[in-house]
């Protein structure tokens, strides 16, 4: 069972079509109009829109075969870095930060959370904002018992129409849950599986370590409609700024 951020091509082919988070995240950039930092950049579907806007970006990411397929496809206009979102220092402050798409996810306890947190607020200008995106807990997803159920619709994969099937298991205690992927290729479960763990973070949670990290929210929306952040919402967007004195 392989990484799931192991293959930038594969990554690149599941995630082409999807573009919902631009908008909110070009609206704040542009609102911040200087150096944009993003943390957990992958393979560069969110730093584009950046670059594309003329911004200076800069990415970091721990997976090495994720960054050097964003140095290749954005030689000019941006700069990827290898470093571990959990504790970083890039020696630099940033008008605007984010972390989008779940990425936050991947910090699988509290510690690693609100060390994630800390150094996202260091680098941070005064006058700066952050963002950060994550989806809200299901329970409908979590407990569905291992069953096999699609997780990407069809996509086009080296010439190959496939789909990316998936069992999961949620483990109550450490609130993690663990996420296989089974690549169908033309219609056959192929034997490529990836692997990956995401912890769940409520709301509630949320506001604890943005507290505990000095960030002060300003605003809460449960989807990229920028609808206020309700219980049912399917998504927790928070933009925030540092509190922390210059
Ligand atoms: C869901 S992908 C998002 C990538 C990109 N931002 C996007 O929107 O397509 C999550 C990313 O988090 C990265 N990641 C996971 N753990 C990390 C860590 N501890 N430090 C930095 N990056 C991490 C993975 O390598 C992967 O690129």
């Amino acid at each position: 069972m392989e990484d799931i951020y192991s293959n930038p091509e594969l990554y690149d082919a599941l995630h082409e079509d999807i573009k919902t988070d631009k908008n909110v995240i070009t609206h704040y950039a542009k609102q911040c109009d200087g150096p944009v930092l993003e943390i957990a950049s992958g393979t560069g579907r969110l730093a584009k829109y950046i670059i594309d806007l003329g911004l200076p970006y800069t990415g970091i990411d721990n997976s090495d075969a994720f960054v050097k397929s964003a140095v290749n496809n954005f030689a000019q206009g941006g700069e990827f870095i290898l470093q571990d979102m959990r504790n970083f220092n890039l020696e630099k402050q940033y008008e605007f930060a984010f972390i989008g798409f779940n990425s936050f996810l991947h910090n699988l306890n509290d510690t690693d959370a609100l060390s994630c947190l800390k150094s996202i607020n260091k680098h941070l200008s005064s006058s700066g904002l952050f963002l950060l995106s994550i989806f809200q807990p299901d329970p409908l997803f979590l407990y569905q018992d291992e069953y096999l159920h699609e997780a990407r619709s069809f996509f086009n994969y080296k010439g190959k129409q496939c789909r990316m099937m998936e069992k999961n298991s949620y483990d109550d205690d450490t609130q993690i849950n663990s996420l296989t992927w089974y690549l169908e290729i033309d219609g056959v479960l192929s034997k490529e599986t990836y692997s990956f763990e995401q912890r769940m973070y409520y709301p509630h949670k949320m506001d604890i370590l943005f507290d505990q990290a000095n960030f002060k929210v300003l605003e809460k929306f449960g989807d990229w409609n920028m609808v206020p952040l309700q219980e049912e919402s399917p998504l927790q967007i928070y933009v925030c700024k540092s509190n922390r004195q210059q």
